[in-house]
């Protein structure tokens, strides 16, 4: 990986000093030829960031912020062009001139997309690409920092640890997912208990809109600003930063990561996790990992508990010894580090890397190929249905299962503050990954069929009616069973109530106001009202 990252920055780095040459205009009516005239009219440097496939670059930058192998395939559609914005004028000549002439455009930040709706389209498309867009600038005065989207999490945790080992920012465990995405669908992490979610933090935000205007929450107003905290990219504008409030932490936080077979009575403690894991204290969060290992004579479930503890081993242990007792964990469990390097931990780094490896992570392309699908938990799941998920998982193998539960913060934010709905009443979600390695079509048949229906078979222990989702979860299965014969509301109607429950309504009214004509859309973006 190492190498091959050097070699993909230093393409990179040539590639900014050498950029497009391809765009000796001639007069031509193709859309992308008249596209990149009206830019050129609008920001001359922006022909300077434009990558079109005639570019030695154009599949390196293409792939670099990439995450899942299955959009990144020879077959897989490409983009006309890819525009890297450097300065907020190619944002908005992207936007003006795409309007114009009827070009799509996908905007990225971090490209970690499950379903790629950021780098693939089924129509001719643009790429904008925010990832050079990626300043993180902290007032530790005033405990915030301004976030540009293409900023990486990694990044925002690293220069806020440059300020202060007392502060720290709610959002997810995996440092290249970038902020433009991620805060745009919630962004959740293991902060959530105490301080909620990444969008119950965001205090201000620069968009440019439809019209290519760049406005900030007193000029979008309350709307649009709410609208952008949970109602997913792509639907709205382009995110130029953020606005985040830094939230207090403790100068050591602690951190366990235990093992339990199921062969050997993890059955109960999970169990047990479902009932209590809500209502822990607030300062502790523990996650349930599931997955199928080979033991020596037969595969079993291994569950991995990994938790954090805002405070030291002592007082944890305390704490678990009266409600959890059943997690058995004893000191040499646990370890005691200051919050940013277990940022590191929970990416599963060795205890002692550097911090700089939030900031120095390779960003892509990932190898390897996954889909995600997500539920919520409202009831614990009985014993003997635990165990025969535990069986259905060693037969299919290749699903995962991350639970992580609600409760604390989470619960006293009312549901209807930021489009994310999923507040009080959720014990936990669940994340189902399946994986796989092997190329073609037909391999990729079959395992998205094994997640489809393990997830049907999680069917009568989930939330339903509607079956919610987490939108940073993003799947393509739910809501689309016959797209060729409802409209596009009919559709937004399925997956935009599991993923926004009542909140749907005042996401289509803000699109319908900011967005009439739905120049930003995608598989699952927001429609605007018929008119
Ligand atoms: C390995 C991995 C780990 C993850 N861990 C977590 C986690 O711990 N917690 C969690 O909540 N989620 C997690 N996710 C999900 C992740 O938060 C979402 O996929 C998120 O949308 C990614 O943001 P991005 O900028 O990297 O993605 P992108 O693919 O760039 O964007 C995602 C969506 O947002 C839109 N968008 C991107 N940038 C902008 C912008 N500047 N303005 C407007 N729209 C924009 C895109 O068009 C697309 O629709 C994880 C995903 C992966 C693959
Ligand atoms: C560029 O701008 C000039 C002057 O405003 C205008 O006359 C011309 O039509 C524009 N060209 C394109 C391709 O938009
Ligand atoms: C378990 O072992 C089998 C072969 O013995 C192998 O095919 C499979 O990939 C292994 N599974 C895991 C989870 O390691
Ligand atoms: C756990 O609690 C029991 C009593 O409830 C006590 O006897 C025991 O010493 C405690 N253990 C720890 C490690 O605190
Ligand atoms: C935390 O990170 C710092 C800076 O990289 C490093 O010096 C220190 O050893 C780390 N501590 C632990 C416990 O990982
Ligand atoms: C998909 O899964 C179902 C149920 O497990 C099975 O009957 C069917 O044959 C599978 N189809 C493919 C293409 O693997
Ligand atoms: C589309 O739906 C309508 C009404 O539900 C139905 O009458 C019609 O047959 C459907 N057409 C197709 C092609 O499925």
């Amino acid at each position: 990986m190492a190498p091959f990252f050097i070699l993909l920055s230093t393409l990179v780095t040539f590639l900014i000093l050498q950029p497009a040459s391809s765009l000796d205009a001639k007069p031509s009516s193709s859309p992308l030829q008249n596209f990149l005239q009206c830019l050129s009219n609008h920001s001359n440097s922006a022909l300077n960031n434009i990558y079109t496939p005639n570019n030695n670059a154009f599949l390196t930058i293409l792939n670099t912020q990439t995450h899942n192998h299955r959009f990144t395939a020879a077959t897989a559609p490409k983009p006309l062009a890819i525009l890297v914005a450097r300065d907020e004028s190619h944002v908005q000549g992207t936007i003006l001139c795409a309007k114009l002439h009827g070009i799509q455009i996908r905007i990225r930040s971090g490209g970690h997309d499950t379903e790629g709706l950021s780098y693939v389209s089924d129509v001719p498309f643009l790429i904008l690409d925010m990832f050079a867009f990626d300043s993180v600038l902290v007032d530790i005065g005033t405990q915030t920092a301004w976030v540009q989207s293409g900023a990486t999490l990694g990044a925002v945790y690293y220069n806020i640890a440059k300020h202060s080992n007392l502060h720290g920012f709610p959002a997810g465990v995996c440092p290249t997912v970038g902020a433009g995405g991620h805060f745009s669908g919630g962004g959740y992490g293991n902060l959530m208990r105490k301080h909620g979610l990444s969008v119950d933090n965001i205090i201000d935000a620069k968009l440019v809109d439809v019209n290519g205007r760049i406005l900030d929450r007193k000029s979008m107003g309350e709307d649009l600003f709410w609208a952008i905290r949970g109602g997913g990219g792509g639907s709205f504008g382009v995110i130029l930063s953020w606005q985040i409030r830094l939230v207090p932490v403790t100068p050591k936080v602690t951190v366990f990561r235990v093992k339990r077979d199921i062969q050997n009575g993890a059955t109960d403690v999970v169990y047990k996790w479902q009932v209590i894991s809500s209502k822990l204290h607030e300062d502790l969060f523990v996650r349930a990992m599931f997955e199928v290992v080979n033991r020596t004579n037969s595969k079993t479930v291994e569950v991995t508990f990994v938790g954090m503890f805002l405070g030291q081993t002592e007082p944890l242990i305390r704490l678990l010894n009266q409600s959890f007792p059943e997690l058995g964990l004893v000191h040499s469990d646990c370890n005691e580090m200051p919050w940013i390097n277990s940022t590191l931990y929970w990416f599963n780094s060795p205890i002692g890397t550097p911090i700089e490896a939030l900031v120095n992570a390779p960003r892509g392309p990932t190898p390897g190929y996954f889909k995600t699908m997500s539920d919520y938990v409202k009831q614990p799941i009985p014993k003997e249905s635990l165990e025969s998920i535990w069986n259905l998982m060693i037969k299919v193998e290749h699903v995962k299962m991350e639970w992580n539960p609600y409760g604390g913060k989470m619960y006293e934010i009312p549901p209807t503050q930021t489009p994310f709905p999923h507040r009080s009443g959720n014990l936990f979600l669940i994340e189902y990954l399946t994986s796989w390695g092997e190329d073609g079509i037909d391999a990729t048949n079959v395992y998205l069929n094994i997640s489809r229906s393990f997830y049907e078979y999680m069917t009568p222990y989930v939330s339903h009616s509607p079956r919610e989702a987490f939108l940073n979860y993003r799947d393509l299965n739910i809501g689309a069973n016959n797209p060729s014969n409802v409209t596009r509301m009919d559709i937004a109607q399925i997956y935009g109530r599991k993923y926004f429950r009542d909140n749907l309504e005042r996401l289509v009214y803000v699109k319908s106001k900011v967005d009439p004509e739905n120049f930003f859309r995608h598989e699952q973006s927001i429609p605007p009202l018929l008119h």
